[in-house]
């Protein structure tokens, strides 16, 4: 693969703290082993999450000179609703300052207890703010998304058989609304492709359900319709994203990933008696309805952000560079999730560390030693944040696949930054043996993986926990 030079040149740079090795193994020990403990200023390439980590363009900054800071109707506000409309094609478009706040207002509006949210996998916040309201978070991706070798052009499809099943059984009732998360986060970062939503569509159709994306990446699913569903290698990625969106009644957005911000997120929707309900509750817990949460400065960062995304030469690189480190990896027999998503590259801990069991959390043993060892933070998606006690039978239950997620934000780091990271992980592979498991001391009731301390296992202890 020939990865294009990246589409943009340097403005301005931040410069990166050297940090030594005796230095930063006296931070993870202080964190607890825990990288979210470990400050920013001491990582030298962070790949702990591509949200709100973007770097904003001349013309976003120059955005935020033009910002218009009245209580009511900012000029800005308008600025952001006519992109919304344009791309999204909803009516009713409703600012709020992140992803979570859009997920709460509307579930908190139309959800009661008892009811069922199908979606293809939720994000976490967005299956914690489903059953704050009582209600279940049903998750039917494909059976190929559960394997991490497995290859599927669109691993991120929701099942439709499933979906009718679900919709049969409990009826529109129980099911206020179906949602698709593009791309599938919780996934890989997998696309969701446009046939599949047409079924999905025809399904929620049948049974008179309203259905509802989190639309998060969605420029880069666009981008991968294109790339791989036949019929689209020839339309802009603007009408890939009208094409996909009019399949729905509405979207949560996050606009901390595709709309290269910093803070900000929306939703949109047909809907007006949902969506009169939605901003009354807005006004109470948010703001004003033409800010929502955020400043004026930031919905025109928001507004400039939502349409440079969908540049085909930032895509080319965007989605190039990522795929570019997963095949760097892929080349040296480090094992990873295939194929390689939008937006991350996933380490599959089990197979990179076969000697640390999953009782000893393999994944955070990876990141405590991706740190220490080379200054790179990655984030665990494995035992140590799903890992739970079984309420009825006691014992640990831990989750199907154990990864590290590298989580590459946009237009931050350059292709040099990229081979230091591969070339880092392939190091670390080659002394895999040397890797030990690790041990929880303390941790929080729920939500663990923030705020927990761990200690490493001697080789005695490692033997006696197996
Ligand atoms: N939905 C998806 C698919 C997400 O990935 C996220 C956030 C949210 C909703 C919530 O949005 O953070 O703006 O409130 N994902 C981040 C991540 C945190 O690291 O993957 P938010």
């Amino acid at each position: 693969m020939r990865l294009p030079a990246e589409p943009f040149r340097i403005k301005v740079v931040e410069p990166l703290r050297r940090v030594s090795r005796e230095e930063r193994e006296r931070l993870i020990r202080e964190a607890g082993l825990n990288i979210f403990a470990v400050p920013a200023d001491s990582i030298s390439v962070d790949l702990l999450t591509d949200s709100g980590t973007s770097a904003m363009s001349d013309r976003q900054w120059a955005g935020l000179m033009m910002g218009d800071e009245s209580y009511a109707g900012s000029r800005n506000f308008f600025h952001f609703r006519d992109t919304v409309r344009e791309i999204f094609g909803y009516p009713h478009v409703i600012p709020t300052h992140q992803g979570r706040m859009a997920e709460n207002l509307l579930f908190s509006t139309v959800l009661k207890k008892g009811d069922v949210v199908p979606n293809n996998s939720h994000f976490d916040t967005t299956r914690a703010n489903v059953e704050h309201q009582g209600a279940e978070a049903r998750d039917l991706v494909i059976a190929e998304a559960l394997d991490p070798v497995r290859h599927h052009p669109f691993k991120g499809n929701l099942d439709p058989v499933r979906l009718d099943r679900t919709l049969g059984e409990l009826g529109r009732e129980r099911v206020p609304l179906v949602m698709i998360t593009i791309t599938n986060n919780s996934g890989g970062g997998q696309p969701v492709s446009i046939a599949n939503v047409r079924e999905v569509r025809a399904v929620c159709d049948r049974h008179r359900v309203p259905l509802f994306f989190d639309a998060c990446r969605f420029a880069e699913n666009s981008w991968f319709i294109r790339e791989r569903e036949p019929g689209y290698a020839n339309r802009s990625i603007r009408e890939i994203a009208r094409e996909l969106f009019s399949y729905g009644d509405g979207c949560t957005m996050s606009a901390k990933k595709d709309g290269l911000v910093n803070i900000g997120g929306f939703l949109a929707m047909k809907n007006a008696e949902w969506a009169e309900r939605i901003t009354n509750l807005l006004i109470l817990v948010e703001g004003f309805p033409t800010y929502g949460g955020l400043a004026g400065r930031d919905l025109e960062a928001m507004a400039i952000g939502l349409e440079e995304v969908l540049h085909e030469d930032y895509l080319a690189f965007r989605i190039g560079q990522v795929a570019h480190l997963g095949e760097m990896l892929e080349q040296a027999g480090v094992p990873i999730v295939k194929p390689v998503g939008g937006h991350a590259v996933y380490l599959d801990a089990r197979a990179f560390l076969p000697h640390v069991p999953q009782s000893q959390y393999p994944g955070q043993a990876l990141v405590v030693a991706l740190y220490r060892e080379f200054g790179i933070r990655a984030v665990e998606v494995g035992s140590l944040m799903f890992g739970h006690r079984d309420s009825q039978t006691g014992e640990m239950a831990y989750p199907q696949l154990e990864l590290v997620r590298l989580a590459v934000p946009r237009r931050v780091y350059t292709t040099e930054h990229m081979r230091f990271v591969a070339e880092s992980v392939i190091e670390l592979y080659q002394q895999r043996d040397r890797l030990k498991g690790l041990r929880i001391t303390y941790e929080a009731p729920v939500l663990r993986h923030f705020t927990a301390r761990l200690e490493e296992l001697s080789g005695a202890e490692a033997a006696a926990i197996r």
